[in-house]
C-alpha cells in the first residue's frame, strides 16, 4: 500500500473483540476507509462483509482486499443514510454486526488537495464524498447567522459571533489559509503545544459540508433494524459531538418506554431493542496513544440487540 494513504486503526483490537465474530455471520464496515477494519473482520473469521464508504478513493483501495476475499467482500461506494439501500440490494435481511468509525481518515486529511487541514495550504474542499457543495462554496453562500449557528452547534466555538461576522466580512473565502488567518485575526495565533484556534473552525465546517451528524443518526437508526438478536452496533467516536448521539441513541433504545398501561405487559413498540455492553466506553491505552496520537479522543461504545426483555437491564454511562 502507498505509505501515504495509510491509516492506523483505532481501537482495533477492542473493536473486533466485541464484534464477537461468527463463521457464516454477515457484518457491516460502515466506514472502510483504509480497510483496517475490514481486513482485520475477513482474516479472522469466515464471514461475509459489505463495506462501505462515501469517498470513491476509498474504495479504489480496497482492490487488494477484493481479490484476496473475493466473494465474502462487497465492497460499497456509498452513505450510512443509504445503508437500508445497499442492504436490500445485496438481498441482505439481517445482519450479525455493524462497525462505525467516523470521521475522516488520515489520508483525507493529509492530502492538500482535499483541503480539509489548516496545516496546508489549498482550495478550501474538505468534502469526503461526491457531495454537491464544498467548504467554498458553503461559506460563500451563507450568511453570518448561519454561520455562527454552525459554528456553535458543531465546533462549540465560544466567538462564534465575532469570528462568523469576520469571515462573512472576508468573503469570497477560497482556501484554508484564508480561512485560518481570520480566525487567527479573533482568537490569536497558534501557540506552540495548544490546540490550534482554527481547530474549532475547520471541524465545524466539515461536519456541516458532510452533514456528519445526520448521517450518524440515519446510520445507527437503519442498523438496529437490520441486526439480528445479540448482533452487536460498534461505534468509534472522536469528539463529544459524535459520542453524544451514539450515547442518547443507545440509552434510548435500550430503555424501557412505559407511556401505556404500566399494569400490562409492554408492547412491542415499548420493550428495549438494545442492550448497551459498554457502560462506560472503551478507550485507546496509552501505548496507542503514543504510537498513534490521532487515537487520544477515540471512544468505543458497543450495544447488542436483545433478544429477550430480560436481557436489556443496562444503560450507557
Ligand atoms: C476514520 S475513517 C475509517 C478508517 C477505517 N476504520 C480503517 O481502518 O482504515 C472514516 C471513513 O468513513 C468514511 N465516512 C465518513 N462518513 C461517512 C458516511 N456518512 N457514509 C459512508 N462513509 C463515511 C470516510 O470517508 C472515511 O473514509
Amino acid at each position: 500500500m502507498n505509505k501515504e494513504l495509510r491509516h492506523i486503526p483505532v481501537l482495533l483490537n477492542e473493536t473486533i473483540q466485541n464484534l464477537n465474530l461468527i463463521d457464516n455471520g454477515t457484518y457491516v464496515d460502515a466506514t472502510l476507509g483504509m480497510g483496517g477494519y475490514t481486513e482485520r473482520i475477513l482474516s479472522l473469521s469466515n464471514c461475509k462483509l459489505v463495506s462501505i464508504d462515501r469517498d470513491p478513493l476509498a474504495i479504489e483501495n480496497a482492490t487488494e482486499l477484493k481479490k484476496r476475499f473475493g466473494e465474502r467482500l462487497h465492497v460499497v461506494n456509498g452513505l450510512f443514510s443509504n445503508l437500508d439501500q445497499i442492504l436490500k440490494k445485496l438481498s441482505i435481511p439481517k445482519i450479525n454486526g455493524i462497525t462505525f468509525d467516523f470521521g475522516v481518515s488520515s489520508p483525507q486529511i493529509d492530502d492538500p488537495t482535499r483541503g480539509f487541514s489548516f496545516r496546508y495550504n489549498s482550495a478550501l474542499d474538505m468534502r469526503m464524498g461526491r457531495n454537491e457543495f464544498s467548504a467554498t462554496d458553503f461559506i460563500n453562500d451563507s450568511d453570518a447567522d448561519l454561520i455562527e449557528k454552525i459554528l456553535r452547534e458543531y465546533g462549540e466555538e465560544k466567538q462564534a459571533r465575532r469570528l462568523s461576522k469576520a469571515i462573512f466580512n472576508s468573503k469570497p473565502i477560497q482556501t484554508t489559509k484564508e480561512l485560518s488567518q481570520i480566525v487567527y485575526s479573533i482568537l490569536g495565533n497558534p501557540k506552540k503545544d495548544k490546540i490550534d484556534p482554527a481547530t474549532r473552525t475547520f471541524q465545524a465546517i466539515r461536519i456541516a459540508v458532510n452533514n456528519e451528524l445526520e448521517e450518524i443518526r440515519l446510520g445507527l437508526a437503519t442498523a438496529i433494524k437490520y441486526l439480528a438478536p445479540k448482533g452487536r452496533i460498534l461505534a468509534v467516536s472522536f469528539h463529544s459531538l459524535e459520542d453524544r448521539i451514539v450515547k442518547r441513541f443507545f440509552t434510548e433504545n435500550s430503555s424501557l418506554k412505559r407511556n401505556i398501561n404500566r399494569h400490562l405487559p409492554p408492547s412491542e413498540n415499548e420493550v428495549p431493542k438494545l442492550k448497551v455492553v459498554t457502560k462506560k466506553p472503551i478507550l485507546p491505552k496509552d501505548r496507542e496513544i503514543n504510537d498513534n496520537p490521532r487515537s487520544r479522543s477515540a471512544k468505543l461504545r458497543v450495544a447488542e440487540k436483545v433478544t429477550s426483555l430480560l436481557q436489556s437491564d443496562s444503560r450507557a454511562a
